[in-house]
């Protein structure tokens, strides 16, 4: 059965954006179909019915979520829904320039999503800014073996 799972962009400047699209070019094959959500005007049900997820997110102000993921962040701070039923991996991307709260809008989802009772699957993969690497293509090969282990852990579960 193909795997479906929904990429969830956070976004000030569009990297995240570029970042969710070489991932879904790179992992998206017969067996797994990716869409791209922008957060924008989304709350927690999008998360209704459970399913996979990747975050992925920058960080701005005082390490805090991007303009569009602040209403989706506040609806699951607010609505506590049960997503037990979620699984998800996160793409964080950051500035070491900014040390104290490097990736954090990353990290804020991975806690708030955990606490709600999902599951992250795999190692956050966080990208620093100030490295001069290229996200799209640190976070592509990333989310190849993250799709791996989802694919194994899958069929270990079967
Ligand atoms: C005003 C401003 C504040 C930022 N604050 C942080 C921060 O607190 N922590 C961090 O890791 N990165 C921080 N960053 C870096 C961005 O998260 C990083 O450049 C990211 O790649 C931008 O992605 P985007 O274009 O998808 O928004 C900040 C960048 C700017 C311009």
């Amino acid at each position: 059965m193909a795997l479906d799972l929904t990429i969830l962009v956070g976004t000030m400047t569009s990297t995240a954006e570029l970042v969710a699209q070489a991932v879904q070019l790179a992992a998206e094959d017969d067996d797994v179909r990716i869409s791209i959500k922008p957060m924008d005007g989304l709350d927690a049900s999008v998360f209704a019915g459970g399913g996979l997820y990747l975050i992925c997110t920058s960080t701005y102000g005082q390490g805090d979520v991007p303009d569009n993921a602040k209403p989706l962040y506040a609806s699951l701070q607010s609505a506590r829904p049960d997503l037990s039923s979620v699984a998800y991996g996160v793409i964080a991307l950051g500035d070491r320039t900014y040390a104290e709260t490097f990736c954090f809008g990353g990290k804020r989802f991975d806690e708030l999503l955990a606490e709600l009772g999902a599951r992250r699957l795999g190692q956050v993969f966080r990208h620093d800014a100030s490295a001069g690497t290229m996200p799209e293509e640190l976070a592509a090969e990333w989310a190849l073996s993250w799709m791996e282990s989802v694919r194994a852990g899958r069929a270990l579960a079967a």
